[in-house]
C-alpha cells in the first residue's frame, strides 16, 4: 500500500490546496492530509483541530483521503504512518528554495522519505491562505479562493476575531 502525506498549515484550506489533494490522491493508495505546526507562522485564524475539521468536510467524498493533525516533526509523523512520500505544491519559483530545504531536512531525518513536487494549476498560482485571510478581513467574496463548504466558517471566524 503506497501512502503519501500532504502536509501544511492549511489556515484555511484553499482551492489551490484542494486541487493538489485531488491530483495527488489518484497517484497513491492513501493520501493523508496532515495539519502541522509551522513555527514561522504565529497567531493562526483557526486552531489546528478546526483546520482539520474544515479539510475533512471538503474532502468527504474522496475515498482514499484521510485528514489528521500532528504537533510532531513531519519526518517522524511519516515514519509512524509508514509513508514514504511527501507531496508539496509549488506555486512559483519563489516557493522552491524553502521547499527544497525542507525536503532535504526531511530526508536527512528520515532517509526513506522522498518529497514530490506538484506544480500548482495556473488558475490557483495566486491563491494562498494568507490572501484568503486578507480578503476575508475586508469582507471580499471568497468563492474563487476557498471551497464553498467553508466560506461561511471563514467569514464567521474573521467576524468573531473582529468583534472579540
Ligand atoms: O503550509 P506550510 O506552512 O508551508 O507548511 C509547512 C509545514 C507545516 C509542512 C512545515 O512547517 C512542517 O513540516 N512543520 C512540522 C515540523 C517540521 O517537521 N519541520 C521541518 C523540519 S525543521
Amino acid at each position: 500500500m503506497k501512502t503519501a502525506i500532504y502536509p501544511g498549515s492549511f489556515d484555511p484550506i484553499t482551492l489551490g490546496h484542494l486541487n493538489i489533494i485531488k491530483r495527488a490522491a489518484v497517484c497513491f493508495d492513501k493520501l493523508i492530509v496532515c495539519v502541522l505546526i509551522n513555527s514561522d507562522k504565529h497567531g493562526g485564524l483557526f486552531t489546528p483541530e478546526e483546520r482539520a475539521d474544515l479539510i475533512r468536510r471538503v474532502v468527504a467524498k474522496l475515498p482514499n483521503v484521510e485528514v489528521d493533525c500532528s504537533a510532531t516533526l513531519l519526518a517522524e509523523y511519516a515514519r509512524q504512518k509508514k509513508a514514504c512520500t511527501l507531496v508539496k505544491g509549488l506555486r512559483a519559483v519563489s516557493d522552491y528554495e524553502n521547499e527544497l530545504q525542507m525536503a532535504l531536512i526531511n530526508r536527512k531525518l528520515n532517509p526513506r522519505l522522498e518529497t514530490m513536487f506538484l506544480p500548482s494549476s495556473a488558475k490557483y498560482t495566486y491563491v494562498s491562505s494568507s490572501v484568503v485571510k486578507e480578503m476575508a478581513r475586508y469582507g471580499a467574496d471568497l468563492s474563487d479562493f476557498v471551497p464553498r463548504e467553508i466560506i461561511d466558517d471563514v467569514n464567521a471566524k474573521m467576524k468573531s476575531r473582529r468583534d472579540g
